[in-house]
């Protein structure tokens, strides 16, 4: 297929209440990212020439998004909420300097994928004006429905206006549509709102440029790709539809989860191979695990990087910027936030540990803290290689551990300490020889007395 020119114009300022919410509803999450940039990201797959989104008044936060993820995009407003002809036709500055095919996606339809689209694109190659993708509903119920004939589209009903005839068709819109038409905007231009919602639709263009003789075909794709989400359960299963997929891919990757449906992947996890994840283990934006690594029961982690043959978990916290180094044992009740942990370190039950380098090799003891914050400022705890520190230490920052030194349990450090020192900051033990037999004896005669 010989691409032309495309413009993909994402419409999302139809707000509809169901979200019952104060974010725009394609600013809500699916996998750790905005509905929106879920179609924005498909725009950019695409290899789109331009990307226009609409956006209704008050959506500045979209208007963000958008310019974020594609800064050379179109941010149109469509002032009111008149329908989805109304909005394509909103687009009016970047629909009139293109000439080439367009592509209508929703802001709210995030689970699309870029094979699908270029079968839709491909179906304008084949002499098609519009180009509309459709699926089987299981349950049709508020979708546009798809009156064929033979090859050709006829029309799209929506449910609101349609018969009971064409109520029981199972074959609906999913609202994306291409169009290859010579004058887009004239022919959305004579689009007219005499139907139940008194809106102008994007789908009666299959009518209105049929009377010019354009034809439209139809691309039929699975129901779970066109999910559309209006409510917060279509988000919950939209949510659970894109989890299935991420961990199918992660397990064609050749990692372990044996548990699949416990493991909770976001948009941009990367698990490499021979990677296990034991169950109920949450993995938000930003994590990357390399090859061999073992991810145990309920880990919580994001923005964080697990090195080849690390161990993590169970019930380890990985915070923005946990670093942990290949081979590297994180155990449990460990938390870590922007920390590089070296290769082979080790810090296996109960500790705290912020803003800090960890050398390669050294051993953080149980109960360990690194205490980064005074209330005001952040400061960095700097560790040398192969350092032990004894439990229940804390090491006040900023300090430095020289290579191969030794804290001795119970510290508290607040000075720097030499490369294989010991160091001790608690008090000395005292020891009194007898005392505790002679205050047995004492307090059983004081007991006696008071009989
Ligand atoms: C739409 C289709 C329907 C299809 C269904 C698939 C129309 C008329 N109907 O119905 O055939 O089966 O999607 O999910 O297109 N929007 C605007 N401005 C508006 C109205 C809507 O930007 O004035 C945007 C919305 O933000 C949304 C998209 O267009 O992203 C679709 O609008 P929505 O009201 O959700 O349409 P549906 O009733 O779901
Ligand atoms: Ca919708």
């Amino acid at each position: 297929m010989t691409r032309r020119p495309l413009l993909i114009v994402v419409l999302a300022a139809g707000e509809g209440t169901r979200m019952r919410s104060a974010l725009p509803k394609v600013l809500h999450k699916i996998g750790g990212r905005s509905m929106l940039g879920h179609v924005l990201a498909v725009a950019q797959e695409l290899a789109a020439e331009s990307v226009a989104v609409v956006v209704g008044p008050d959506m500045d936060a979209v208007r963000d998004e958008t310019l974020q993820q594609i800064p050379s995009a179109h941010v149109c407003l469509q002032s009111q909420r008149r329908g989805t002809a109304d909005a394509l036709l909103a687009a009016h500055g970047a629909l009139s300097r293109h000439s080439g095919d367009v592509l209508v996606l929703y802001g709210d339809t995030p689970l699309l994928t870029v094979p699908t689209l270029e079968q839709v694109l491909a179906a304008l190659d084949d002499g098609a004006g519009v180009a509309v993708l459709g699926f089987e509903a299981g349950d049709p119920t508020g979708y546009g429905r798809l009156l064929c004939d033979g090859q050709w589209l006829k029309a799209i009903r929506e449910e609101k206006d349609a018969s009971p005839e064409e109520r029981r068709l199972t074959l609906c819109s999913s609202g994306v549509m291409a169009f290859r038409l010579d004058d887009l905007e004239g022919v959305l231009g004579r689009i007219e709102n005499n139907n139940a919602k008194g809106e102008f639709y994007l789908t009666d263009i299959i009518e209105v440029a049929g009377r010019d003789g354009a034809r439209a075909a139809t691309v039929v794709c699975a129901e779970d790709e066109v999910m559309g989400v209006n409510s917060r359960e279509q988000l919950a299963a939209a949510e659970a539809v894109f989890q299935r997929r991420k961990r199918r891919e992660a397990m064609q990757g050749g990692a372990t989860l044996i548990a699949p449906e416990t493991v909770w992947l976001s948009w941009d996890t990367k698990i490499g191979r021979d990677v296990v994840v034991e169950p109920n283990v949450f993995l938000g934006p930003g994590v990357v695990i390399e090859d061999g690594a073992e991810i145990k029961a309920n880990t919580y982690a994001e923005s964080a990087h697990i090195g080849s043959g690390a161990r993590v978990g169970p019930f380890a916290r990985l915070r923005p910027g946990a670093d942990i180094g290949a081979s590297a044992r994180v155990g449990n009740f460990v938390e870590l936030k922007n920390v590089r942990l070296g290769e082979g370190a080790k810090a296996n039950h109960l500790a705290y540990l912020g803003d800090a380098d960890v050398g390669a090799r050294s051993n953080i003891g149980a109960g360990t803290i690194f205490c980064n914050y005074d209330g005001f400022l952040k400061y960095r705890t700097e560790i040398g290689e192969k350092v032990f520190i004894g439990s229940n230490s804390s090491l006040v920052a900023p300090v430095k551990i020289g290579e191969g030194a030794y804290i001795g349990s119970g510290s508290v450090i607040t000075k720097n300490v030499s490369a294989d020192a010991l160091a001790l900051g608690r008090s000395e033990q005292v020891e009194r020889p007898g005392w505790a037999a002679k205050f047995r004896t004492m307090m059983a005669r004081r007991k006696a007395e008071k009989k």
